[in-house]
Order: C-alpha cells, then sequence, then structure tokens
C-alpha cells in the first residue's frame, strides 16, 4: 500500500511499507537522526531486536526519506513507535500520515486499537492528533516515565473503557536466565 498525500515544494509526499533493506536503512537513517542525533537518545533505546519483526513504514518527499515510524503487532491492537519526521520535513503533517498509514494497515489485519507509549512531554502531539490517555491508577503515574495513549482503529467502533491492555504493554519483557527461564522463578 503505498498513500500520496499532497506535495511540498513540488515533490509528492509519499507513505509506504519498507520492503526492501534500503527502505528499512532509510527508516533506521530517518529516526538516528531525530532521537539520538537531534534528542540526544541513546543508541540502545532507539534500536532494538524489535526491529526486525516489526512492519517500518517510511515516508518521502520526492525520493528523500523524511519520516518513518515502526508498528508492532499484537493479537487485538498494534503499537506505532519510533515516529520520526526529519526537522527540514516538519510543518507538514508528515507524522499524521505515518500514523494514518500505520491505522489504515491496522484495519487490515482485524487490529481494534493502536497503542503507544510516549514522554510526558510528548502527549500533546498525540492528543492533537485524536489519540487519548489510558489512565493508570493515581499511584502508578508518578512511577511512570512513559504515558500509556490509546486511538481506535474504527471511529465508528468505540471500544469499552479498558484498562487491561496498559498493564500487558507497559509490563517490561522478562529477562531470562541461562538456562532460558523468566530470572527469579527458580529459586533453588
Ligand atoms: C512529532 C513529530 C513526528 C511531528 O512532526 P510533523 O509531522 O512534521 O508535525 P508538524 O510540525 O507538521 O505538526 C503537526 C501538528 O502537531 C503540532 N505539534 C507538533 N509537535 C508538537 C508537540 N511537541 N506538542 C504539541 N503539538 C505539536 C503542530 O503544532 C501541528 O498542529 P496544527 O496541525 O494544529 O498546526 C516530529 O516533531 C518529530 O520527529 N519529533 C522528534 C521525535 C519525536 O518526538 N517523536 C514522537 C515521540 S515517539
Amino acid at each position: 500500500m503505498n498513500t500520496t498525500a499532497g506535495s511540498i515544494g513540488g515533490a509528492a509526499v509519499t507513505t509506504k511499507v519498507a520492503m526492501k533493506m534500503e527502505d528499512t536503512m532509510q527508516a533506521f537513517a530517518v529516526r538516528a537522526a531525530c532521537f539520538i542525533g537531534e534528542l540526544d537518545m541513546p543508541y540502545s533505546e532507539e534500536f532494538d531486536g524489535h526491529d526486525f519483526g516489526a512492519t517500518h513504514v517510511i515516508a518521502h518527499v520526492g525520493d528523500e526519506p523524511a519520516g518513518a515510524v515502526r508498528v508492532r503487532w499484537f493479537r487485538s491492537f498494534a503499537m506505532p513507535e519510533r515516529l520520526a519526521v526529519l526537522q527540514r520535513f516538519r510543518g507538514h503533517d508528515i507524522g499524521r500520515l505515518l500514523l494514518e498509514h500505520c491505522r489504515a494497515m491496522a484495519a487490515t489485519r482485524g487490529c481494534n486499537l493502536l497503542h503507544v507509549q510516549v514522554l510526558p512531554s510528548g502527549t500533546a502531539y498525540w492528543e492533537k492528533q485524536g489519540w487519548r490517555r489510558l489512565e493508570p491508577a493515581e499511584a502508578d503515574v508518578a512511577a511512570r516515565r512513559m504515558v500509556a495513549m490509546v486511538k481506535v482503529v474504527d471511529p465508528s467502533k468505540p471500544l469499552a473503557e479498558m484498562e487491561e491492555a496498559d498493564a500487558v504493554v507497559l509490563r517490561r519483557e522478562q529477562q531470562l536466565d541461562a538456562s532460558g527461564l523468566p530470572l527469579g522463578t527458580v529459586t533453588n
């Protein structure tokens, strides 16, 4: 699915799923420039093993990579992550186009919910894009660095209030011991 949405300086703005290694490299280049170069985030937080199983969506302005996001798929929801638009291409709503591409893909895969985790300072952007906070219990708020936000895939089918996805998705991946079992499960 390739999507064309407007133009910047006469160059078409398009979004597409990365299908070739070169596309994926372009998505990684955009991510690295935004998060590592611009925002001073450590490499280890921005790239991980989930990149191999995720779907990468990339935005181009003409032939130039301009934005990227990756999506991870769960049974009933999808998780866009690492949304980034290069500074020189900002101000044209390319982030929204990338997220809309994710939403449309999720609809074709039977997902009914999109779920993101964002820094508290980033919530205003997502609220503007129609996402809402999944309110955790008050006691949890202070302890959390990230805020969980959700958006329904099909606005004509709003979901019932839900709390569980937050607890499930924000749970850290388990660390495994040398025998491959989750740490702490074997006591002797
Ligand atoms: C977030 C990001 C992808 C948006 O880029 P973009 O698509 O070019 O966004 P635009 O500049 O066109 O802004 C779109 C709208 O969001 C608003 N917006 C942008 N950044 C915002 C922010 N940090 N807080 C609140 N609103 C914001 C704009 O004012 C604009 O609103 P309008 O439509 O009412 O004019 C880009 O700023 C970026 O890559 N940031 C660094 C990485 C990051 O923070 N990623 C998100 C966290 S995972």
